[in-house]
């Protein structure tokens, strides 16, 4: 899975004054599910046209297998994109659908039969094959232009947000489909989505992408646990960010005031990398834990912020508690309701919230647009 399949060098494209895409650097994997994951008109679909051949860069190559592609005209490309709305021809069945590009290449009728009937049952379309597209959900619909794509047996398969136009729950299940199905034929996917939540269920690697440029590339634990920037730490659920003062750094952790001076203990890799005395920490508000302040010494290895609850949120598997802490910040701290009924914990109680140093982050302090 080291071998990389999709090789972007110094990509740029600008549209009049307008950098849509930014000198942008990106190897992608062969064989794996990859995700570009970003807001709204961050760059993801010109990238992914430019790799298809459908837009032009300004600046920068593509290789696809080793190969530079970028001159290539879109059919010349071993590559094959999904769109979000699907395209089909309304007047062909399910079946002359998927065989039209074979039909085109000129592949011959007995090969293409076996063909169409593989991509059908690897989308568990089989039994649908005589119908038309205008008798099928948009699940279905969006099943047979995967099997459209796939029977050219493409070396890298694009989807541009395919799922966009489905409903929650069929975009769940058809989360879970396309995974299998990636991991069944063993083609490299890349998957463009601004829903961080669809990114971390299907990818192996997700680049997140911001103003034409990847701001951190990683697996989705990778990118939950350690966000290098506050951009990525909000982009992908939800984070307590606090400004920090490094006072030293030697050994497994360094040591920050924080919060009005509180004392606290932060990995120290991160914090080498950080590269300023000034940064800013940041912890999920799971893994913080949430006490009565009784005055009781506080236990030596973890970290501690004396507040009192502004907020309680009952949501049944959690309680969403905010604590204003005595440094005046605010804290978002979800404890899990393992037991019946509310916890005892109300608002305007003082409160020890708590966490394990290792499960501290780190950022800049000062980051353009940080969502
Ligand atoms: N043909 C075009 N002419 C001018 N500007 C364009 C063109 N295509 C895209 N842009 C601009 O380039 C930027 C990136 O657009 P792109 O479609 O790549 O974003 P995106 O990340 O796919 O967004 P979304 O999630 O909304 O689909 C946007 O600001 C967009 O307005
Ligand atoms: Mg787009």
């Amino acid at each position: 899975m080291s071998e990389t399949d999709v090789s972007l060098r110094g990509l740029t494209k600008r549209f009049g004054e307008m950098v849509a895409v930014d000198n942008l650097d990106l190897d992608i994997p062969r064989g794996g599910f990859f995700a570009l994951l970003g807001p709204s008109g961050c760059g993801k679909t010109t990238t992914l046209r430019m790799i298809g051949g459908f837009e032009e860069p300004t600046a920068g190559t593509i290789e696809l297998a080793g190969k530079e592609i970028s001159q290539q005209p879109p059919h010349k490309r071993d590559v094959n994109t999904v769109f979000q709305s699907y395209a089909l021809f309304p007047h062909m069945t399910v079946a002359e659908n998927v065989a039209f590009g074979l039909e085109r290449k000129k592949v011959d009728k007995a090969e293409r039969k076996t063909r169409v009937a593989e991509a059908l049952e690897l989308v568990e379309l089989g039994s649908l094959a005589s119908r038309r597209p205008t008798q099928m959900s948009g699940g279905q619909q969006q099943r047979v232009a995967l099997a459209r794509a796939l029977v050219n047996r493409p070396r890298a398969l694009l989807l541009d947000e395919p799922l966009g136009a489905l409903d929650l729950r069929l975009r769940k299940q058809l989360q879970l489909e396309l995974s299998q199905i990636q991991r069944d034929v063993g083609i490299t996917f890349i998957h463009v989505t601004h829903d961080q939540e669809e990114a971390m269920t299907m990818a192996d690697t997700i680049a997140v992408m911001r103003d034409g440029r990847i701001d951190q590339l990683g697996s989705a634990t990778d990118l939950y646990d350690h966000p290098r920037t506050a951009f990525v730490a909000n982009f992908l659920g939800n984070s307590n960010l606090i400004n920090a003062d490094v006072v030293s750094n030697s050994g497994a952790f360094a040591e920050v005031d924080a919060d009005g001076g509180a004392r606290l203990k932060v990995p120290s890799e991160p914090v080498a990398a950080a590269g300023s005395a000034q940064i800013r920490i940041g912890v999920r508000p799971e893994k913080m834990t949430l006490e009565a302040a009784n005055g009781k010494a506080q236990q030596g290895e973890s970290n501690a912020l004396l507040g009192h609850i502004v907020d309680a949120a009952y949501i049944g598997l959690a309680t969403q508690y905010v604590v204003h802490t005595d440094g005046g910040a605010d804290l978002q701290v979800f404890v899990q309701n393992s037991a019946n009924g509310t916890s005892a914990l109300e608002e305007g109680d003082r409160v020890v919230v708590g966490w394990d140093p290792e499960h501290t982050f780190v950022v800049e302090r000062e980051e353009p647009n940080a969502g």
